[in-house]
């Protein structure tokens, strides 16, 4: 796949706006752009609305929520975040990679962010977002982005300190997407 040709989707597991984890995906996504990766979308909980909560089949999802699930699942490649709710990712948020068959997301590269007020709950990226995309077969192939509050010169807008993390990640996917266009 010829990586400016590629779908990047992101999802911020969010119910309210303005986000910190919304703003952390949303910066990951624009730095992909920047550098011409592909074509990038966000979307969030407040995308997906209410019929979430009822949604318990993906066969039977009301369109806010199967249109989605079906951007995730076509991406060539995600950005994932969350919020850090009680040590580990938001309930609602993992609803949403509940909704899929195993190995719905396979081979897919993925970017998990997360924010959260303590520094020590960093640990989410690799005892919860990472465990869980590897479930789904996805391949968690960057190293993660964890931000705090201290990162944020507001919850719209990332501190200028946090950028190169971001490029960095960006790096690996660009490594990742060029190799998968390998014949
Ligand atoms: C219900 C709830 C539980 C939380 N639990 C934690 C936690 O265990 N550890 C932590 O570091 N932050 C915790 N936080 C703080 C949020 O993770 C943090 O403020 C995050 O940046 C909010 O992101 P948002 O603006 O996208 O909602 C919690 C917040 C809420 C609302």
């Amino acid at each position: 796949m010829a990586t400016q040709g590629a779908r990047i989707v992101g999802f911020s597991g969010n119910w309210a706006r303005p986000s910190r984890t919304r703003t952390l995906v949303q910066s990951v996504l624009d730095a992909a752009a920047r550098r011409s990766l592909g074509q990038t979308t966000l979307f969030d909980l407040v995308d997906a609305g209410p019929a979430l909560l009822q949604t318990m089949d993906r066969a039977k999802a009301e369109p806010a929520v199967a249109r989605i699930l079906h951007a995730i699942e076509t991406a060539d490649a995600l950005v994932v975040g969350s919020a850090v709710h009680k040590g580990s990712y938001a309930g609602l948020f993992k609803h949403v990679f509940d909704l899929f068959e195993k190995q719905a997301l396979s081979g897919k590269p993925v970017i998990v962010t997360a924010s959260g007020n303590a520094a020590a709950h960093a640990s989410v990226l690799d005892y919860h977002l990472r465990p869980l995309f590897l479930a789904l077969d996805a391949s968690v192939a960057t190293r993660g982005l964890y931000a705090t509050a201290d990162d944020y010169e507001s919850p719209e807008r990332l501190g200028a300190a946090f950028q190169p993390r971001i490029e960095r990640s960006i790096d690996e996917l660009a490594r990742f997407l060029r190799g998968s266009a390998q014949p």
